[in-house]
């Protein structure tokens, strides 16, 4: 008899409906495990946070990265507090993570689900788009500073640093991904018409990155008239590229252009495999709707779902998907979706849709 392949979770909800939407998510996919019966799922409750750091001075432990070394993936939430600058709640925690342990490909899907609208008249059919955005490096670099401190003329620098083997290696993961998917199609999103040395060395390495994938059919496009395009002609759009900071943009106009931010997940990989990556929704901990036991559960069940992919329970993950889309498809929506459920709501419809895989 062959043992069950068994899989431990680091969980770490952070801050406001963070702990909503993972605990959400956990209840899914223990349910998940338990009727399926093909693989074991632990998830270790982790208390980084806005109340750990105020109890500890700090968002995350020194030994941080060992702690989560031991873990096959991380299921996060968000972090951000009213009361805490948000340089210091993101650089404490999510960005102590991500750099450190080179998860430096973040992947971001979106699309339309079913039973859900998409606000676009330019897109009937709904969006499916894959975002792939540079997660360790550019404008996130940190480098910069600040001088002349509280005098008039005080000034603050904020350096983008982009590196060879940062954007050869984003580039050959977006070229492998858009290869994967049934277009073969990406567009590389720049601003070198302003941005004359960075952004040049990433369009030159894209380049160089392209000749290796001939049948990818590839695009540059300035970041400006990509969020036109996105708007006006999104059926021409299917896995886009770019910096830190320009994906960290689209990918929120794109989440609501496909319906709402509620939905949209994320993967922080680590393509090599050394280190465990780390899966999230977009959002962050929506200080306006904290408490009110409304947030959509469903860009953490979706993160959750690529974190079961990555770990190699893609069945899994894809069984997941098609209970969320039954789900969204009988009507049982979020107030962000238009509906009237609240999360709790949307977890039982779920976990009912589970049942019927016995
Ligand atoms: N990855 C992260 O941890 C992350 C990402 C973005 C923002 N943040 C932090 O979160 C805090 C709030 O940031 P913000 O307001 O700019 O962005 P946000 O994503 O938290 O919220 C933006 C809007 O979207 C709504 N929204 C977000 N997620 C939702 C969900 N699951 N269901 C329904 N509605 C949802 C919110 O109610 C709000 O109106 C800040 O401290 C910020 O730094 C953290």
């Amino acid at each position: 008899m062959t043992s069950k392949p068994a899989y431990r979770i680091a969980s770490i909800p952070g801050d406001g409906i963070g702990t909503e939407v993972v605990a959400a998510a956990i209840q899914v996919v223990e349910k998940l495990a338990k009727t399926l019966e093909t693989f074991q799922i632990e998830f270790t409750h982790i208390p980084w946070g806005t109340a750990y750091y105020k109890q500890n001075g700090r968002y995350v432990p020194e030994d941080c990265l060992d702690i989560l070394r031991k873990f096959d993936a991380g299921l996060f939430g968000a972090v951000g507090a009213p009361d805490v600058p948000d340089h210091i709640s993101l650089w404490g925690l999510l960005l102590a993570i991500r750099g450190p342990l080179q998860l430096y490909a973040n992947v971001r899907p979106v699309r339309t689900f079913p039973g859900t609208k998409c606000p676009l008249n330019t897109a009937t059919d709904g969006i499916d788009w894959l975002l792939v955005r540079e997660n360790s490096e550019g404008e996130y670099s940190g480098q910069g500073g600040r001088s002349h401190i509280g005098q008039p003329w005080e000034a603050a620098t904020e350096v983008a640093m982009f590196t060879r083997v940062g954007i050869e290696r984003i580039m050959r993961f977006a070229f492998e991904t858009a290869q994967s998917r049934p277009k073969k199609q990406l567009t590389v999103v720049t601003k070198s018409n302003s941005m004359r040395n960075g952004m040049v060395l990433w369009d030159e390495v894209a380049a160089q990155v392209a000749r290796g994938f001939p049948d990818v059919k590839w695009d540059k496009m300035l970041v400006d008239a990509m969020t036109v395009r996105m708007v006006a002609n999104p059926q021409s759009i299917d896995t886009i590229v770019g910096t830190n900071l320009h994906m960290d943009i689209l990918s929120d106009l794109a989440a609501a252009l496909a319906g709402s931010i509620g939905v949209a997940p994320s993967s922080n990989l680590d393509p090599t495999r050394k280190n465990p990556s780390l899966f999230e929704p977009v959002h962050g901990s929506a200080f306006d709707i904290t408490g009110k036991g409304i947030a959509n559960p469903v860009a953490t069940f979706w993160s959750a779902a690529e974190m079961l992919s990555w770990v190699g329970e893609k069945d899994a993950a894809a069984k997941l998907m098609l209970c969320v889309e039954n789900v969204c498809s009988a009507g049982i929506l979020t107030p962000d979706l238009g509906g009237t459920a609240n999360t709790q709501g949307v977890v039982d419809a779920v976990i009912a849709e589970i049942e019927k895989l016995k």
